[in-house]
């Protein structure tokens, strides 16, 4: 791959769900600096609906998205005559939503003649793990000698990637190259995660809900006992399933109906559903770990802000296999942002032909959405 030496500025456009995003960042060499990583999120618009909305999605975006944009450019102190490639999610996601995010970096695309890139959330994700910079060192999580130099992680790399839409365990063999060896059979952790919320009246999203009522649970100051299944913990392959688990604590508010008021019970049911989808996702990744042997393993998408998960998956490898690696975004990019989009577009654009990177200065005409874009 080669480097370019002199600063690449690329503004990076995300609006795949319910996050209006655009960010601008400097990648000099090896080192991918964010300049802005401007966010408006839905969340409170939606949380009424207990989930996302695709029209009310979309007229949101359209509301926000040409503020959001000028917002980051001068947040980054840079112009459109600075910005030297243009990417933008299309695809998977909401095609209301999409279609505000293409068709804007699009038009964009046009006006100033860049070139342009579609780019996969999920891959997106993944390269949140590839950003260090000045307004979030997401390499905390490494040793400190190796602490700033995320792009130097060498391959095979296994990303556990957990978001809303996405559960799936990713091997890389090298940059931009992924192979699914495990995934999700029906919801995804996140969608989980919201849907129990749901159940408990605890608001959404529902991740963040229910690790801050699991935070609330002690041991001690309970009589009330719950134990979830671990869906699938013991089959062979390397998917999973999390929506028995969701049925399970349906079940369990059913049979004690005095749960939701009770704030002692529901914290209670709330760290032990945190804690089933915690124990699956860490025992698959130690299982793809043994089979795969990866030189690092790396956490994306959005439950990866979970601060359980991030803690006991760090205790496992560092117990089970202290020489594998382990990555974690900064929480700011765990969920979705469009740094992670200009990110990933940075490794796309390094790895293209000079006859290819011409090609996507036509992208305004030729790039779709796609809802189920393959990774
Ligand atoms: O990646 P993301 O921002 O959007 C998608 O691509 O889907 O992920 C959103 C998901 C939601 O389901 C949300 O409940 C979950 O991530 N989430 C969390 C936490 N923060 C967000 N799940 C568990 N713990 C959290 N702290
Ligand atoms: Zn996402």
């Amino acid at each position: 791959m080669k480097n370019t030496k002199s600063p690449f500025y690329i503004l990076g456009v995300e609006t795949s769900c319910d996050e209006t995003a655009v960010s601008v960042i400097r990648a000099t060499g090896k080192n991918i600096e964010v300049l802005s990583n401007t966010v408006s999120s839905q969340v409170k618009l939606h949380a009424r609906w207990g989930g996302v909305v695709p029209n009310l999605a979309a007229r949101e975006h359209l509301k926000n998205i040409l503020p959001v944009l000028s917002l980051s450019l001068s947040r980054a102190q840079v112009g459109f005559k600075d910005i030297a490639l243009l990417c933008v999610t299309n695809g998977p996601g909401l095609i209301p939503a999409l279609l505000i995010g293409t068709n804007t970096a699009k038009t964009l695309a046009y006006l100033l003649q860049k070139p342009l890139l579609g780019i996969h959330h999920i891959e997106g994700h993944i390269y949140a793990n590839f950003i260090f910079d000045k307004i979030g060192k997401s390499s905390k999580s490494l040793p400190r000698r190796q602490a700033g130099k995320a792009q130097s992680l060498k391959f095979p790399i296994l990303c556990l990637v957990v978001s809303g839409g996405h559960t799936q365990l990713v091997l890389m063999k090298k940059h931009l190259d992924y192979e699914i060896v495990g995934q999700t059979l029906d919801d995804a952790a996140g969608e989980a995660f919201d849907k129990v919320a749901r159940i408990l009246k605890l608001g959404y999203p529902g991740g963040p809900a229910i690790a801050e009522a699991a935070m609330k649970f002690k041991v001690q100051s309970s009589k009330f006992k719950v134990s979830l299944p671990r869906p699938m913990l013991n089959s062979k392959n390397l998917d999973f399933s999390f929506s028995g688990l969701k049925t399970a604590v349906l079940y369990t508010v059913k049979k004690h109906s005095n749960i939701l008021k009770n704030v002692r019970m529901s914290s209670q049911l709330c760290a032990e559903f945190q804690q089933a989808v915690i124990d699956v996702l860490i025992h698959k990744t130690l299982k793809a770990a043994e089979i795969y042997k990866p030189k690092a393993i790396m956490l994306a998408g959005g439950v990866s802000a979970n601060i359980e998960l991030r803690n006991q998956l760090r205790n496992n490898l560092r117990k089970y296999y202290p020489d594998i690696i382990y990555k974690i975004p900064d929480t700011k990019y765990s969920i979705d942002n469009a740094a992670m989009i200009a990110a990933a577009g940075y490794f796309r654009w390094k790895n293209m032909s000079d006859s290819q990177k011409k090609k996507t200065l036509t992208n305004w005409q030729k790039l779709q959405t796609d809802a189920n874009l393959k990774l």
